[in-house]
């Protein structure tokens, strides 16, 4: 496996330094931040000269004669105190990035030991239309599968459907009140039950919200509901069946924006699935003495001495029975890790369940759950906000459908691609309609990415499907533009050659290229996209300087634009998969 040209130059250098009866540690190198002084940098024999008691400018003096010996470089200076700055030779540099381009994944596996994640996101209702709220749980949570994959992890990803709980009792009892003849609320009917659900996924995103300020309203009503959750919980047949309906019918709904934004689960499980291993589970929990009786309620505690902040406990089973969303967030952890032995369960949840989740895992602990060295994280996230600054809402104050979001920023892509010069005319309807559906999912997915997770941003359209700056627009037509490039060339029989490099511009964008393994890993270990959205605008940064500088199918010596067209073609490669990871297609022509 290719190692990244970092750890290589770290390698090097640290040899070097081993050369003069130094810690090879010292060698650590890093992307210089003045490239005008050199591409990379290493600091370590300022940290060597105070161990061994030497002057620094003196070591690394003699680190730059050993580091001179390699040939790898064609520039070594000292700077300051003892900073070492390297230039690559031209040798090394193509040598190395025809090495990575030999990869599929660009040296970016080499280092990681391979693990087996599950990733629970995305995280729908029974009943209720995903909303704006499911927008980023989606969006992320897909990249970060497709980040997990690319660097060889087995992922196991799960929608965990919230069909469990008080809305399920409600719904039943709402349709109940609407249509009390059906067979689903006769306690003596033995079924067979209907084959064709009683109601279509727009009623009950009607009933829903209905029952709920029903509820509110009517105490009786809620207590009604309250039954009902714990006998569908207990089983009940009428109930069971009539849930499944509305379980069946909000999936396929839920799938349809899952396809939109390309988002794919391996299974579609949600917290009912727990409901048979909750009574081992609370069995097992009450007999090790890990709950207790708490107002009637069977919780565990989870404070701990060191809380700065209020920590109340779990609550598993209130005093009517019926088991909370804790509970059935408790019982699936131990669910997948009976099943799958987990190296660590990741959830894709807004930044506001943060509390639940630090019970949920410091409940798991204590109760033993799952194996200690499985690793939980809660990867939360900022609210997606309108231009007032507040969260985003409809014109009449309601919860913003993320159908609606999708359909307004393909809309708002069609626009631009109308208004864009030539588009209109050089493709016909079906084709313009692709491009724009690609630019506008593009644009909210790249918009949502490129942000810091933890911070809220302001949901803005018109910025975002701009074919200009960083938005997912501009990031795929340079993809494209590269695309029709490779095309021409291969309409004029030119082939691609041995990697030369001989203007700097060719040089910044190969380093560019070189880099994509540190994103990848950083990426990775801070759960954070925006890296990798930062990589690929560096990147096509660095091909537009390169371009704009070194004629590629206008350069007359042959072995230069054999050498320039590869070059293009990997850098293509490489920003598709990036791209890729983001959930981002490119598409042929636009
Ligand atoms: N259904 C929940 C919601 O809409 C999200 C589920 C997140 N996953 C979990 N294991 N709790 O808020």
């Amino acid at each position: 496996m290719t190692n990244s040209l970092l750890s290589q130059l770290s390698h090097t250098v640290g040899q070097a330094f081993a050369a003069i009866g130094l810690d090879p540690a010292f060698g650590k190198t890093f992307t210089s931040q003045r490239r005008d002084l050199g591409q990379f940098q290493c600091n370590g024999a300022l940290a060597a000269a105070k161990q061994a008691g030497r002057n620094p400018r003196e070591i690394g003096a003699e680190a730059i004669a050993e580091l001179e010996k390699t040939g790898l470089f064609a520039d070594l200076t000292l700077a300051g105190p003892g900073f070492i700055n390297l230039k690559l030779s031209d040798d090394f540099l193509t040598g190395h990035i025809s090495d990575i381009a030999a990869d599929a994944w660009f040296g970016a596996r080499s280092g990681h030991t391979p693990q087996k994640v599950i990733l629970d996101y995305g995280g729908p209702n029974v009943a209720k239309a995903m909303h704006v709220g499911h927008l980023r749980a989606t969006i992320i949570g897909e990249s970060l599968r497709r980040l997990r994959l690319f660097l060889g992890d087995e992922v196991i990803s799960d929608v965990h459907f919230g069909d469990w709980g008080l809305p399920m009792g409600l719904l039943i009892k709402e349709i109940e009140r609407r249509q009390p003849d059906l067979p689903y609320f006769d306690k003596d009917y033995t079924g067979p039950y209907p084959a064709a659900s009683p109601v279509t996924v727009e009623e009950l995103q009607e009933l829903y919200p209905a029952a709920s300020s029903r509820s509110k309203e009517d105490p009786a009503f809620l207590e009604a509901a309250r039954s009902a959750t714990f006998e569908l919980q207990q089983g009940r047949a009428g109930y069971r069946a009539l849930w499944q309906h509305m379980r069946d019918v909000s999936i396929e709904e839920t799938r349809t924006d899952f396809d939109l934004l390309g988002a794919h689960f391996t299974e579609w499980k949600g917290e009912a699935d727990t409901n048979e291993h909750i009574p081992l589970m609370l069995a097992r929990l009450k007999e090790a003495g890990y709950s207790e009786i708490s107002d009637g309620a069977v919780v565990v505690r989870v404070s701990e001495e060191s809380d700065k902040k209020e920590m109340p406990p779990l609550i598993l089973e209130k005093s009517d029975g019926a088991v909370m969303y804790g509970t059935t967030d408790l019982a699936t952890i131990e669910m997948r890790s009976m099943e799958h032995e987990p190296d660590s369960i990741l959830y894709v949840v807004d930044a506001r369940q943060s509390l639940h989740f630090e019970q949920v895992f410091r409940a798991a602990r204590k109760c033993h759950s799952l194996k200690p060295e499985c690793h939980l994280e809660h990867i939360g996230f900022g609210t997606v906000n309108g231009k007032d600054g507040k969260p985003l809402k409809t014109r009449d104050g309601g919860v913003v459908r993320l159908r609606s979001l999708i359909e307004d920023a393909i809309g708002e892509a069609r626009k631009v691609v109308k208004e864009t010069a030539g588009m209109s005319e050089r493709f016909d309807a079906d084709e313009l309609a692709d491009i724009s559906t690609k630019v506008g999912i593009a644009a909210i997915k790249y918009a949502d990415l490129s942000n810091q997770r933890m911070s809220n941003y302001i949901f803005d359209l018109e910025r975002f499907t701009k074919f200009e700056g960083r938005t997912g627009p501009y990031q795929m037509y340079a993809a494209v533009r590269i695309k029709s490039m490779l095309r021409k060339a291969a309409e004029q029989g030119l082939t691609e050659g041995r990697l030369l490099a001989g203007m700097e511009a060719e040089r910044n964008l190969m380093l560019a290229l070189a880099s994509l393994p540190e994103a990848i890993a950083v990426a990775a270990e801070k759960n954070a996209p925006n890296i990798l959205c930062d990589h690929v605008y560096a990147l096509s940064q660095e091909f537009n300087a390169f371009y704009h500088e070194c004629p590629v199918l206008g350069e007359a010596e042959a072995d230069i634009r054999a050498s320039r067209l590869r070059l293009c073609a990997i850098t293509l490669r490489q920003m598709e998969q990036v791209l890729g990871i983001l959930g981002i297609d490119v598409p042929e022509r636009m």
